[in-house]
């Protein structure tokens, strides 16, 4: 690669899975170990989903303020329901985000065994509609999430269903973020470098400039720009710990526009794919070499593990 020629994310189309899955997944598994991150179009998540959830996300935060902060749950880690602007702080950094979100978690039948891991929702009285739109779109998500970690069992030399256990019942959730228009003079930027924590994030809305990832090859910021309609898809931590960091999870941020764009609110929805609460992360033997000795010898459940790093970035109090 020419220092003069920044590299790009390649887009990849997941209708190409169903005619040649072992291709997909090489693909996929040579983005993911190249950027951490890959480009996925043909998704499967429905247009006209996708068009109603923005709307839906656009009317949620236009709400006024004290009628968001009523579903804000002090202490519980923003698990569900609204976090205010400016809460959130990426690890180590010295200003908190500038941003608004809003989770949905996964809908679990009374008495489930998850039930004491995983809170239950929390749904705004309006924009009407809203509770349906979104328990749609994390269906859609899930389905989604299930053919791409397919393609990563396969890269990995695992079952082509070797996740389905794992996941099954999983705490993945659903942010709706609003980033709103940025003044002259404001400290911070939209979301401070960090890695995800979950197995893999899906995420739509990154049309709209801002998504940056730190490029391990040549140590500079690079613009992550999907063609419309695509997702964003990135390895989390969970899946660089399981997989001995074969799969990076590689560290990302969202900048400030440039001033022409500064009047604009940027919307995106990121899933957070994450196992069942009591799934332990255990590095695969098939990534463990001489050169790439296991460096988890201790295995962790999913759920201590999402504790630890929450308290690490303010969501929950020590
Ligand atoms: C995140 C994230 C990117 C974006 O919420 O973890 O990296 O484009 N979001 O909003
Ligand atoms: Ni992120």
């Amino acid at each position: 690669m020419l220092d003069t020629q920044m590299a790009a994310v390649p887009t990849l189309s997941l209708a190409d899975q169903a005619r040649d899955p072992e291709r997909f997944a090489a693909d996929l598994g040579g983005s993911f170990r190249r950027f951490g991150f890959a480009v996925v179009a043909d998704h499967g998540v429905p247009h006209d989903l996708i068009s109603r959830a923005w709307a839906e996300t656009e009317a949620l935060f236009a709400l006024p303020k004290e009628e968001k902060r009523g579903y804000f749950v002090e202490g519980a880690g923003g698990a569900r329901g609204y976090t205010p602007f400016k809460t959130e702080i990426a690890k180590d950094a010295k200003h908190v985000d500038l941003k608004e979100f809003w989770h949905v978690g996964r809908e679990l039948p009374a008495g489930h065994r998850f039930a004491g891991s995983m809170a239950p929702n929390i749904w705004p009285e309006r924009p009407e509609g809203f509770k349906d739109t979104f328990l749609e779109l994390f269906k859609a998500f899930d389905t989604a999430g299930d053919r791409l970690l397919s393609a990563i069992a396969t890269h990995l030399g695992l079952a082509t269903d070797w996740f389905d256990p794992a996941v099954r019942d999983g705490n993945s959730v659903l942010r709706l973020l609003h980033y709103p228009p940025i003044p002259v003079d404001a400290e911070g930027v939209r979301a401070g470098a960090h890695e995800d924590i979950n197995l893999i994030t899906l995420l739509l809305g990154a049309e709209e400039a801002g998504l940056e990832l730190l490029d391990r090859d040549s140590g500079k910021w690079l613009a992550v720009k999907p063609p419309a309609g695509a997702m964003v898809v990135n390895v989390g931590d969970m899946l660089q710990r399981l997989t001995n960091h074969v799969l990076p999870s590689t560290t990302h941020r969202v900048v400030n526009p440039p001033p022409e764009r500064r009047g604009h609110s940027r919307y995106s929805m990121p899933f957070f794919l994450h196992p069942a609460p009591d799934f332990l992360i255990e590095t695969l033997p098939q990534t463990i070499t001489p050169d790439n000795p296991n460096r988890y010898p201790t295995p962790i459940t999913a759920h201590d593990y999402l504790h630890e790093r929450l308290v690490e970035i303010g969501l929950i109090k020590k």
